[in-house]
């Protein structure tokens, strides 16, 4: 682990080197405890440098691969990398070299990664099949020259399980048709009815995403487009994904996500949903109301892993825990960004109708060093990472607050028939106008029966009802929160003390 490497190497300024000429990130010597003000101790975070959406996630042979939008020369949005990150139980991460570099067809967007398993694509055996990434090229010279076909897709292949990429030489794979803003292809293996598969690519068109076929991940087929006129356009589309999810019934649905930034629910980046059918070719959706995957302000471009094995059998995600309106101005150094939790997808009905619930992953018990019982209204915290298990009164209005001694707060409650989360006195706010705000989720009837809350230093993840409705939300406190203060719930409540992963 890079803790590990750090801790061997005596230098107060170190460069982490690699086998091969890749860049890596600087790393200072403050950064060796990955302890510094803010650093989240059990999400995932960069050792350095700016961070932003998860890319190319796939499991193979024991190891969940994290790939993502990397940045190594600095702490801001710049010259799009793949960096890496691996983990054998989605708790625990160990940090990579960066994975894909740009090149002159550009920078390298955000995209999926698959295993060629009957190698299709020619670029592995069957006996050791690729792993192959299909991604984004942003060209900066095209976008500068105000060309409209900058962005286009194409894929790199390892052999060695992610650890060494190879270009393929007939990039890129799917050329622009002339509009700006299309990119972040998402590509699974979609078996027909026959028993027969091919490739199909979900693709981020502006404000529409369209589907594309392939026989070998090399030659691609336009399909169809989708974007019914009720959905939400207040941004550009970015970071489909397209997968099947089963609800505790047998029930299966085909479930499409979008990321749109602007326009989310509370302010900036967040990410639609749409529950419905694929037939290989078209998607449609079965209902015309607008469904968030997280009412939270920061939880985008989050995607699924590919390749989980069948006896697995989860939809796993992870997001990324910030939002384009502050992402970069966010008071954390020397690293920028961190991922949400590691969740299960689930189909869930709930009315008449049917929504995607998300549920951290059981993994993330293990964190758990101890137990305590809380029985007042208002307990001291002996520790600052907590998860809690909250069970508000049923029927009644409820008001979590987490203080310190400098009287930063933030406040969870149920007001009428909304969940409202307060950051507004959080700790530093005043970074970005549009960070200081209350954010509020629509209960639309729904009762809150259980609350399951996870607090990483500057984060906090609300799962209502078992995930039936989440927020994500950052918060920056200059000190730990202390105290809890809790009205509106039954008297007994659960507060676990979490571990570290570094
Ligand atoms: C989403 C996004 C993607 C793009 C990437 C660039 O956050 O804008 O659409 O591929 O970030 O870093």
């Amino acid at each position: 682990m890079i803790k590990n490497i750090l801790q061997s190497a005596p230098f107060l300024f170190l460069i982490l080197t690699t086998s091969c000429d890749q860049k890596v990130p600087e790393v200072q010597e403050s950064t060796k405890e990955f302890n510094e003000p803010h650093r989240p101790q059990y999400h995932f975070t960069p050792a350095a440098n700016w961070m932003n959406d998860p890319n190319g996630m796939v499991y193979l042979d024991g190891e969940y691969h994290l790939f993502y939008q990397y940045y190594p020369d600095s702490t801001v949005w710049g010259p799009m990398h793949w960096g890496h990150a691996i983990s054998t139980d989605l708790v625990h991460w160990e940090h990579l070299p960066v994975a894909i570099e740009p090149d002159s067809l550009g920078y390298i967007f955000s995209g999926s990664a698959v295993i060629d398993h009957e190698n299709t694509s020619g670029l592995g055996t069957k006996e050791n099949p690729a792993m192959v990434a299909i991604y984004t090229y942003h060209d900066p010279v095209g976008e500068k020259e105000k060309r409209m076909d900058f962005q286009t897709q194409g894929i790199a292949f390892s052999t060695d399980k992610g650890r060494t990429w190879t270009k393929y030489a007939g990039n890129p794979v799917l050329k622009n048709p002339g509009i700006k803003d299309f990119r972040d292809p998402k590509v699974s293996w979609i078996k027909g009815e026959d028993g027969s598969g091919k490739w199909v690519m979900a693709l981020a068109v502006l404000d529409r995403i369209s589907f594309y076929s392939s026989p070998n991940l090399l030659d691609w087929t336009l399909e169809s487009d989708f974007n019914p006129d009720w959905a939400a356009y207040g941004g550009v589309w970015e970071c489909p994904d397209l997968f099947q999810l089963k609800a505790a019934d047998g029930t299966e649905k085909w479930v499409l996500f979008v990321s749109i930034n602007p326009g989310g629910p509370n302010g900036g980046s967040a990410t639609q949903y749409f529950i419905g059918d694929f037939d290989g070719k078209n998607f449609s959706a079965e209902h015309e109301d607008v469904k968030w995957l997280d009412y939270g302000a920061d939880n985008y471009a989050g995607v699924t892993w590919s390749n989980v094995p069948e006896q697995d059998g989860r939809r796993l995600f992870i997001g990324w825990m910030s939002n384009w309106d502050y992402a970069q101005v966010v008071p954390t150094h020397p690293w920028r960004s961190a991922t949400t939790l590691p969740r299960s997808l689930e189909l869930v009905k709930v009315g008449d109708g049917y929504q995607v619930a998300s549920r951290p992953v059981a993994e993330l018990q293990a964190l758990r060093k101890s137990t305590k019982e809380i029985s007042g209204e208002s307990v001291n915290l002996e520790e600052e990472l907590i998860e809690l298990e909250l069970t508000p009164t049923v029927g009644n209005d409820f008001e979590m607050e987490l203080s310190n001694e400098k009287g930063e707060k933030l406040i969870l409650k149920k007001s009428g028939d909304g969940l409202v989360f307060d950051r507004t006195a959080s700790g530093l706010v005043d970074f970005e106008a549009r960070f200081a705000k209350v954010h509020t989720a629509p209960l639309n009837g729904l009762e809150v029966k259980s609350l399951r809350i996870f607090v990483d230093r500057s984060s906090v993840e609300i799962f209502v009802n078992d995930g039936e409705m989440v927020m994500s939300e950052l918060v920056f406190p200059t000190e730990a929160y202390t105290k809890l203060d809790l009205k509106g719930f039954e008297r007994e409540n659960n507060i676990h003390y979490l571990k570290s992963i570094w």
